[in-house]
């Protein structure tokens, strides 16, 4: 067992989501969505780097006076970034991640308010009609989370591929690569980054292509394979809005470096990816899927979107500060059901508000 000293008891604490050490005086943690200061605190420095070292020796890792911040997880797979003076101006600064024991399944997603049955529904039946779909979100708000539920719906007989730069994910399909992107060395060699991985990824025959977080140039081979006959691929991105989520894929055709008009890169994207499913902190403290968008097209130079789901805050209960409101389809009708039909898939046209 891993002992983290002070911190023990909060990674215990399984209400406990997030842990932020800023410096030896200070230590907040998120606890039920709601971040608060604890009344903890180190000694000194000295006693908040010990703990860094019992975090990072058994990695063999460690931060250097060149390379003062790094990534890292703790056994138990919580996500862990440090960053020490003088990058940090308060002292060592630790941020911990929590992995939720148990795998959460889509249920339970629907017990935390998170989304409803429907819209499971929906995202399972794009699933199984191997729609391209994007997760998008602030930092934080669950798109791993949601990543790992939405890749639950892939059947077992499927080759499953996943991308990461940490390996966050946890499938259980027993059919499975799991590729981990690998960053500089001390001399500055050896990288292998997401993109590589993905070009890799092609040669392996893949039935899906999971990239835990699309976030620069191998957006564009990502897209490539998406409009190749890879479809079924799901990846997440940071984005404020289903329509960011489209500017951030553009500029991230751009990193790759290859020359191509706004126009292209935007049919690329039209028509790659079929559903972003956009998923929110809000107010409360709570993570809502607060919209399921489908790429409808293009007009002129436009990416065209249409709303299937859509989460509507009604109110603020005052007692329990929680938002009151509700997922609702938009009456909107998925326009690839009947090529769904045809694949011979039985749709239940409830979940679309109609009869
Ligand atoms: N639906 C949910 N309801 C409540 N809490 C959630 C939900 N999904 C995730 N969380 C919690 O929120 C935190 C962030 O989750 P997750 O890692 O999935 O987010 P993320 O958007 O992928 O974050 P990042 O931007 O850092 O990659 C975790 O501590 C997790 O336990
Ligand atoms: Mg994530």
């Amino acid at each position: 067992m891993q002992t983290l000293g002070l911190l023990d008891e909060f990674l215990q604490d399984e209400t406990i989501t997030e842990i932020m050490v800023n410096g030896a005086s200070q230590i907040y943690v998120e606890k039920e969505g709601r971040l608060q200061l604890t009344e903890k605190r180190f000694v000194d420095d000295k006693e908040l780097i010990l703990v860094i070292d019992n975090i990072l020796g058994p990695l063999g890792k460690r931060i250097s006076d060149e390379i003062p911040f790094v990534d890292a997880r703790l056994l138990d797979g919580s996500r862990v970034n440090i960053i020490v003076p003088p990058l940090s101006l308060v002292g060592p600064m630790i941020t911990i991640r929590k992995f939720f024991k148990k795998r959460v399944s889509g249920s339970e997603l629907i017990s935390l308010g998170s989304c409803n049955q429907h819209m499971l529904n929906f995202l399972q039946l794009c699933v199984a009609g191997r729609k391209n779909i994007v997760i998008s979100g602030g930092t934080g708000s669950g798109k791993t989370t949601l990543l790992n539920v939405v890749s639950s719906f892939i059947k077992s007989d499927e080759r499953i591929l996943t991308i990461e730069d940490t390996a966050e994910l946890r499938l259980n399909q027993e059919h499975i690569g799991r590729l981990e992107a690998r960053l500089a060395d001390s001399e500055g060699k050896g990288a292998i980054s997401i993109r590589q991985l993905v070009i890799n990824a092609l040669r392996m025959r893949p039935d899906r292509i999971i990239v835990g977080e699309c976030r620069g140039s191998e957006a564009f081979d990502m897209l490539q394979a998406m409009n190749t006959g890879h479809d079924g691929s799901l990846t997440t991105i940071h984005s404020n809005s289903p329509r960011d989520c489209l500017k951030r894929l553009e500029s991230m055709v751009l990193m790759a470096g290859i020359d191509i008009p706004t126009k292209t890169i935007r049919e690329m994207i039209s028509s790659a990816i079929n559903i972003i499913v956009h998923i929110s902190r809000i107010q409360d403290g709570s993570r809502k899927i607060v919209s399921i968008t489908q790429i409808t097209g293009m007009e002129s130079d436009t990416i065209t979107i249409a709303p299937i789901f859509e989460f509507k805050q009604t109110g603020l209960d005052k007692a329990t500060r929680k938002v009151v409101g509700d997922f609702r389809p938009t009456g909107t009708i998925p326009t690839f059901l009947e090529e769904l039909k045809v694949k011979g898939m039985s749709i239940d046209m409830e979940m679309f508000g109609g009869g």
